[in-house]
């Protein structure tokens, strides 16, 4: 048998698979089935409130999982899926209420990543995946961030390498028929208004959190964390620490700092995205005192980063 059989044989058992997407690690289970999804928030240990994305192979399915699906919906499906855009929809009847955590809309997206797309083909039903780590810490970016998490708590990782994209889907919801952004993710919000013009930003002040991805803490690791303006002067106030740097394009040169991450040396916001989690994997396993990371260009996938930089570095608990 092969891996994707392998894991195919495990999610037909009602059972949970981490499985590749090209945004990162997903912990997989058959979308229709109660006992996966409970395991899914159980392994995880994540608030049921918190929803899950639907991942589906073809468009054709989408309308059975979602209904009353707009225009700007479908123009941006055609855009970008499959690929790392999650789409907020009413929900069909049919989708139980643990995955949408009792709303009457459901998450819903086509991955790109070979391996999960020919899962999928091999399946009967879709697959709910929320990222494969434990609630609020960082996302795994390749099986052995995975194995590492959650290694002794699932049965089967399924290898499809490091995750080429590195962040999040990005997540539009509609109002109407008006597009709001949820979570800023692998697809910049520039790209999406290409498409579909001016994008609104959501606000949580309406209802309590739609989308907790949106929580103010969230992908967060062990090792204290500090995102600043001003590297040289967070150096100084933190003499004598052993410190560890996350820095864009260009090493700063101070003998006293114990490691430094570069997630683009040649200056490129894609190419950092990718890099951002694993390099924060990384250094949360040197015994680092603090870790000090540099606030990115407000453009593209640098709006991404340091969406994901500020919840890591937020002092408040999500729940
Ligand atoms: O890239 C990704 O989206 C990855 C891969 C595995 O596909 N998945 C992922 O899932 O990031 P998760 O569960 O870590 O994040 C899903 C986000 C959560 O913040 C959740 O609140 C939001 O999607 N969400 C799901 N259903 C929603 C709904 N009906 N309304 C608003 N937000 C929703
Ligand atoms: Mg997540």
């Amino acid at each position: 048998m092969n891996n994707i059989d392998i894991a195919a044989d495990f999610l037909r058992k009602d059972d949970v698979v981490a499985i590749p997407t090209e945004t990162v690690y997903g912990l997989a289970g058959n979308a229709y089935s109660e006992k996966a999804i409970k395991r899914i928030f159980e392994v995880k240990n994540r608030p049921f409130f918190n929803p899950l994305i639907v991942h589906i192979k073809a468009i054709d399915e989408l309308t059975q999982i979602a209904t009353n699906i707009p225009s700007a919906a479908y123009k941006l499906a055609d855009a970008f899926w499959p690929g790392p855009l999650t789409l907020v929809l009413d929900k069909q009847p049919s989708i139980p209420e643990l995955v949408t955590g009792g709303k009457k809309t459901v998450a819903v997206r086509i991955p790109s990543h070979p391996v999960a797309l020919e899962l999928l083909g091999n399946l009967e039903f879709p697959l709910v995946a929320p990222s494969a780590n434990p609630f609020n810490y960082l996302s795994p970016t390749s099986a052995e961030h995975v194995k590492s998490q959650l290694g002794d708590k699932i049965p089967f990782v399924l290898d499809g390498g490091d995750c080429a994209k590195g962040v999040e889907s990005t997540i539009i919801g509609f109002d109407g028929e008006k597009p709001v952004l949820y979570r800023l993710g692998a697809i910049s919000m520039e790209d999406i208004e290409d498409v579909i013009g001016h994008l609104e930003v959501f606000t949580k002040s309406e209802t309590s959190p739609n989308a907790p991805g949106m929580l103010s803490k969230h992908y967060s690791p062990t090792t204290k964390f500090c995102l600043t303006e001003n590297i040289e002067q967070e150096l100084a106030n933190n003499k004598g620490k052993k410190i560890g740097l996350l820095i864009f394009q260009q090493k700063i040169d101070d003998d006293s700092v114990a490691h430094q991450e570069i997630l683009s040396d040649r200056g490129s916001l894609d190419e950092a995205a990718s890099n951002l989690f694993s390099a924060l994997h990384k250094m949360d396993k040197l015994n680092l005192d603090v870790i000090l990371a540099e606030r990115f260009p407000d453009k593209g996938l640098g709006k991404t980063i340091n969406d994901r930089l500020q919840r890591a570095a937020s002092q408040t608990k999500a729940h």
